[in-house]
């Protein structure tokens, strides 16, 4: 419902156009204001009245209206109050005529939105710190699609560089296939570490690397075939993840894809006079040294991380002529991608605007432990284990009847990890604490869960009787706070979207989870005269809708007992 193109719609104020007054109004900050207030203050000047008058004008000229109770002149501004009873009808039957598409739009319809995250570099782990990242464009994925854009999920693998050359070496030297077929990243790990102690030792092991990196570049199948082994074994365990994770990609095009794609983008700059030599190195100034330069090629010849980026731009423009390309990727990298886009405006690329670097913070454990600083690394597949392993004992101390237990605490146990991390605006530090995030009473995953599996066990043992519908039973004050955050849930989706924050989603759950659990605690459902308890259980349904919409998005299970 628009309801503000409805109230203003009632006002008349001389020529000014309802379109006007429509951009006016707004959510007062204080419900007791009403549901909407105009402003005046803007028209004082020309109309040659005070802002307070020309609210009492418009007042004692309001067009009666159905769903507008009463229109009061306060301190130069018109507050509107809604028919409670109509609004709350209206939004719950919205809710529950539209089911699963309610929140959704077409805004995006024909529009392409590449989203580049997670990116995970092989032979290396995946760790803790990729967790807020994966998670975050996950929803974005989600949150895009349901606005009705084509979205291209992007896994940028981390799959070149001299340290490939490495690990062949140590691999050769020290690598028990059958070892690392079990342990996976993590015997990889102790070999690439085992090359450092011992390169240290024997230089000539630096060369010999040198020697199989550049093996892997001439397409030696030898070296090939390693490098594919590494890059199994490293999916392999990171696919795991991402399953419990709800996540998924179209495009795995990692760095090594763009090898033979970087040449005519250099070519590019070169003619566009762009590139400059610097001690031997290819390097792009930027005006005013508002920046440090990126470098693009090294003095020995090789390309850098900058490079490929430049180049799997330029490839996602021709090949999906995106309308957004979006890199979800911790701040640390901000200047790398500030440098990126710069470097495509200079060349005159028009779509360089296009590009948005959707930055975040990092994660770390509430032990201190920071995974890369202290080079403890804290595997995420561990964390989710832990997690799990948590939520299964809050469950069995809870709801020791449960079927399906080890599902559940899945779900649980998962679904509080990936909610904490959306739940605070994604430039933030975000500290895990298992405690913290299961607390089954706080602004967490678990909570919002619960109260879903009490909508549906309410909506299990108490059904609707007849079309009797009395909306007294849904206008009180708990059942309309309710009403008014299930009424915002679109909106959060459209703005999570525009502001490339799925946390807006995640809070407005948690908005509708609370004041359900108000209302509940307030109002009687069960025992309710049959007209009231339709209206409740039609409110109890809308709220289960929502809840499940918002779940979905943000890559967290509903499940309907816990
Ligand atoms: N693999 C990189 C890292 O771990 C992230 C890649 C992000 N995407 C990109 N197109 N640069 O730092």
């Amino acid at each position: 419902m628009d309801y503000k193109k409805l109230l203003a719609d009632t006002v008349i104020l001389g020529d000014v156009k309802s379109g006007e007054i429509e951009a006016l109004i707004t959510v007062p900050k204080d419900p007791a204001m009403g549901d909407y207030c105009l402003p005046c203050f803007k028209f004082a000047k020309e109309m040659k009245k005070s802002p307070m008058a020309i609210a009492e004008e418009i007042v004692s000229r309001i067009v009666a209206h159905g769903l507008l109770e009463k229109a009061e002149a306060v301190g130069g501004y018109v507050n509107f109050t809604l028919n409670k009873k109509m609004v709350a009808s209206a939004v719950v039957k919205k809710i529950l005529s539209e089911g699963e598409t309610y929140g959704r739009s077409d805004i995006g319809a024909g529009k392409t939105v590449c989203i580049d995250f997670s990116s995970v570099n092989i032979a290396k782990p995946f760790h803790m710190g990729h967790l807020l990242n994966t998670v975050i464009g996950g929803a974005l994925c989600r949150i895009y699609r349901a606005l009705g854009y084509k979205v291209v999920g992007i896994n940028h693998l981390g799959d070149w560089g001299t340290q490939f050359g490495k690990l062949i070496v140590a691999y050769k030297k020290w690598g028990d296939k059958d070892d690392i077929d079990k342990r996976g990243v993590r015997g990889l790990l102790d070999i690439y570490v085992k090359f450092h102690e011992e390169a240290e030792k024997d230089p000539s092991l630096e060369d010999d690397a040198r020697a199989w990196f550049k093996k892997i570049e001439d397409g030696n199948k030898e070296a090939i075939d390693l490098f594919g082994y590494f890059k199994d074994v490293t999916m392999k365990e990171v696919e795991k993840v991402y399953k419990r994770l709800n996540v998924t990609f179209d495009s795995y095009a990692g760095e090594s894809f763009y090898n033979d794609k970087m040449q005519p983008v250099l070519d590019e700059l070169e003619e566009k006079g762009l590139l400059e030599t610097s001690d031997g190195a290819k390097i792009v100034r930027f005006e005013g040294d508002k920046m440090p330069p990126c470098l693009l090629v090294r003095s020995d010849g090789a390309t850098l991380y900058a490079t490929r980026d430049l180049a799997a731009a330029v490839y996602r423009k021709n090949t999906y002529d995106f309308y957004k390309c979006l890199y979800v990727v911790a701040y640390q990298q901000n200047l790398h991608f500030k440098q990126i886009f710069e470097v495509l405006r200079l060349m005159g690329k028009p779509w360089a605007n296009d590009m948005v670097h959707v930055a975040h913070g990092m994660v770390s454990l509430e032990d201190g432990a920071l995974s890369t600083r202290t080079g403890r690394v804290v595997f995420l597949e561990d964390v989710l284990n832990t997690a799990v392993a948590k939520a299964g004992e809050i469950i069995a101390e809870k709801n020791p009847d449960l079927e399906n237990r080890e599902l559940t605490a899945e779900q649980v146990g998962v679904g509080a990890a990936v909610f904490a991390m959306l739940f605070n605006g994604r430039i933030k530090d975000v500290v895990f604490d298992y405690d913290k995030v299961l607390n089954f009473d706080g602004e967490t995953g678990p909570y919002v869960q619960y109260t879903y599996a009490r909508c549906c066990s309410l909506l299990e043992k108490c059904a609707p009787e007849g079309d009797a519908f009395d909306e007294d039973g849904i206008s009180n004050d708990e059942a309309y706070a309710l009403v008014k955050a299930l009424e915002k849930f679109p909106e959060s989706v459209t703005a999570a979207g525009e502001k490339y924050e799925p946390s807006i989603v995640t809070r407005q759950i948690v908005d509708v989870a609370q004041a359900f659990n108000k209302f509940y605690f307030e109002h009687n459902i069960k025992d309710a005269a049959p007209a009231v308890r339709n209206a409740r259980l039609a409110l109890v349904a809308a709220t289960k809708q929502v809840v499940e919409s918002g779940l979905s998005l943000l890559g967290i299970a509903a499940p309907q007992r816990m």
